[in-house]
């Protein structure tokens, strides 16, 4: 695996070790800076003449300066004349704005694909897309990993089936939760959220599912403000719920998320490290899973031109 090389942005430093670490490679020397009036500065320091290049960079906070940093290798690695680009983006930002729900909005999801495409890079590789369709938003290849087996797993060890409900924060979500739900052999409840177009607040219409006397297991796949779960907790206590928990794939933990979380009925919530939280890793109540290594074995069979969808059977 010679000519497999892994360049990372200052997005995640942590798992991007991880993943080379689990390849059993170092990262390629780069320097990813900014000139003093704040432009980004990218320097690939060894040569990817003819190499398949994995660039580990997340949309996450601060989100414009991170996007740019993934644009600028991208560009950096085909002028070097890199075979292979792909983009590993382990949380895909400005994917909540995939279709135009009013008017006069753009569809964000789209445009930020174009570029990422006419960048250069050649594929994608990323986990729990927000929207399944965004992958068409792409003409290049896009594998969009599951997070939700390990987010079972992480459960399975804490909760027993029979006395577990896992419940979906709202009906877009409910087929992520469903596929947890079976995997765990709970009950399933699904919450009707609405959300104001202005402020952004969340209001629960209602719950389907019966989660009296039982530990609840909110799935999602994003914490921003931490709004959703926090009100989606309150409705659950309200019916009779004994204990909540919620695992999360991409922990954005947006303002003031932490403490608004920690303040409410929520018990725990288990992220991945998808999005590197220097807070959130302090917060006693926010247990964290990573999965690294799942990106270094689809890493792996991409550039053995291995099939992927393999890791995930029973799908
Ligand atoms: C919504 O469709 C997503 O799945 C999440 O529920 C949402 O992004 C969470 O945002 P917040 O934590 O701000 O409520």
């Amino acid at each position: 695996m010679e000519d497999l090389k892994v360049v990372a942005g200052n997005s995640n430093p942590p798992l991007a070790e991880e993943i080379v670490s689990n390849l059993g490679k170092e990262l390629t020397e780069a320097t990813v800076d900014r000139f003093p009036d704040g432009e980004i500065y990218v320097h690939i320091k060894e040569t990817v003449r003819g190499a398949s290049v994995f660039v580990v960079q997340s949309i996450s906070r601060p989100v414009n300066d991170n996007l740019m940093e993934l644009l600028l290798i991208i560009d950096a690695l085909k002028r070097a004349s890199a075979k292979q680009i792909a983009a590993v983006i382990p949380y895909y930002g400005y994917a909540r704005q995939d279709r135009k729900q009013t008017g006069r909005v753009p569809i964000s999801a789209k445009l930020v694909a174009n570029i990422i495409s006419t960048a250069g890079a050649d594929r994608i590789l990323t986990v729990d897309l927000h929207a399944g369709q965004i992958q068409g938003f792409f003409d290049i290849p896009v594998d969009n990993l599951r997070g939700d087996p390990f987010l079972a797993k992480s459960i399975k060890s804490r909760i027993s089936a029979d006395e577990g409900v896992v419940v979906s924060p709202d009906v877009g979500g409910a087929k992520r939760a469903r596929k947890v739900s079976q995997k765990l052999n709970m009950p399933l409840a699904i919450v009707e959220k609405k959300r104001d177009n202005e402020d952004g607040g969340v209001q629960v219409l209602n719950l389907i599912g019966d989660v009296k006397g039982k530990r609840c297991l909110i799935v999602d796949d994003i914490i921003s403000t931490g709004g959703t779960l926090t009100e989606v907790a309150e409705v659950l206590k309200d019916r009779g719920c004994l204990h909540v928990e919620a695992v999360c794939t991409h922990g954005i933990f947006a303002e003031d998320a932490l403490e608004s979380i920690e303040a409410s009925a929520i018990n725990s919530i288990t992220v991945t490290n998808t999005i590197d939280n220097r807070e959130a890793k302090e917060a006693k109540f926010v247990n964290h899973i990573s999965i690294g290594e799942l990106f270094a074995t689809t890493i792996k069979r991409i550039y053995k031109e291995k099939s992927v969808s393999t890791l995930f059977p029973h799908s």
